[in-house]
């Protein structure tokens, strides 16, 4: 089968890691006899810098003409006193696109349990395995807003429309994993979460199987560090959700490990790390490219339906780190260092 997918590098460290996805997904190609058709085009900072706007009309439409996207990162210090931000391109293809749906795994792997920042005993056996359920077109980030004076404000809302389609994702997911759902809002203050959870105990009657619980944020995060194993799906709106997955990227040993599929009612979806562009270590050949390699993963999992694929990546990421190989921000006593190009040619290697 022949794929086109939408590649977006995008800034700081965006670019370094998408070329190693690419080469991961062209060794796929060949082993498994697909073609990857890839075309590259600007939001960010570059495409500030190149055509003056964070998201050109034309990587809209490419992206909405392709099989998928993959997304680098956006953003960095050059651009971050405009009106304008990179950061905009980024809500604004998920708007566009639709894509309503983020699925973040926090899976971790017996290999990097040293890198966890977790004591032994929290982690007991067998790991930690959870996936955040993050609602991505609503909420905070796409209330409105503005200025008046000496104030500034942002509204969240959500409607039950809302809430219901990201609730029915995040219980079919749990059906098809350990069949737990904890939602997480703050319904002791917010109107906007007092319906959150209205709506997700209504629709747990139609998932008799799955237990529901539901946590305010601020304990949630604090769960998270004190028992994570607890949880199998979090299910949460916009704000909370990319909080918690940077807290949950991290007890799986870093944030350059956890990848993130952004979905929507069609095949079409956007693949991208849920770290950001990283500027401290952009083009120094230091970032972790596995987060956007497993995003690569998700992708021929949900996008393209190859599930044996997305899993010969799995299994090629484990090898390489059975191999004892760690870039920095997973690197532990013992281990051998190397770099983004390294990683990505010897996880390809393995496939
Ligand atoms: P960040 O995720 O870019 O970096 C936080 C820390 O994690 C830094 O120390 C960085 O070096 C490290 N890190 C991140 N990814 C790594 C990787 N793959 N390998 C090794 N280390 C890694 O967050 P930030 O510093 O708050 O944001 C930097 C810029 O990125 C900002 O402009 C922000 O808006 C943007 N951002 C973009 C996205 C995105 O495009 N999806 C996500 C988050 C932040
Ligand atoms: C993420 C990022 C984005 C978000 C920013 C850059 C808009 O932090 O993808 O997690 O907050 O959603
Ligand atoms: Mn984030």
């Amino acid at each position: 089968m022949n794929y086109n997918i939408a590649v977006i590098p995008g800034d700081g460290i965006g670019p370094d890691i998408v070329e190693q996805g690419k080469l991961v997904l062209d060794k796929v190609g060949e082993k498994f006899g697909h073609s990857f058709e890839y075309t590259e085009v600007l939001a960010g900072g570059i495409a500030i810098d190149t055509v003056g706007e964070p998201l050109p009309q034309e990587t809209i439409d490419v992206c909405k003409k392709s099989d998928s996207v993959l997304l680098g990162a956006v953003g960095g210090p050059k651009w971050d006193n405009l009106a304008d931000r990179p950061e905009k391109a980024l809500l604004g293809l998920r708007s566009e696109l639709e894509l309503f749906a983020n699925i973040r795994p926090a899976t971790m792997f017996d290999q990097l349990r040293d890198a966890c920042p977790l004591k032994d005993e929290i982690i007991g056996d067998g790991g930690l395995d959870l996936v955040v359920v993050r609602e991505l077109t609503g909420g905070i980030y796409f209330g409105e807003r503005g200025r008046q004076g000496e104030k500034a404000f942002d509204t969240m809302e959500y409607s039950i429309d809302e809430i219901k389609r990201i609730a029915k994702v995040g219980f079919d997911i749990a059906m098809k994993r350990n069949k737990k759902v904890t939602s997480i809002d703050k319904a002791n203050i917010l109107e906007n979460s007092r319906l959150w959870r209205s709506v997700v105990e209504e629709m747990a009657k139609d998932y008799p199987e799955v237990e529901v619980n539901h946590l305010y944020v601020d304990n949630g995060a604090m769960q998270l560090v004190i028992n994570p194993k607890q949880f199998d799906v979090i299910l949460t709106g916009n704000m909370f959700g990319d909080i918690l997955s940077d807290e949950a990227s991290m007890i799986t040993g870093s944030i350059g490990m956890l990848p993130s599929a952004s979905l929507g009612s069609s095949k079409l979806g956007m693949y991208e790390p849920i770290h950001g562009s990283a500027p401290d270590i952009a083009g120094m050949d230091k970032a972790n490219p596995i987060a956007t390699i497993l995003s690569v993963a998700m992708m021929l999992r949900y996008s393209f339906d190859l599930e044996d694929e997305a899993k010969a990546i799995e299994k090629a990421v484990e090898e390489v780190l059975e191999d004892g190989y760690r870039t920095g921000d997973i690197m532990s006593k013992g281990m051998k260092l190397i770099g983004t190009k390294e990683m990505g040619s010897l996880i390809a290697s393995k496939l």
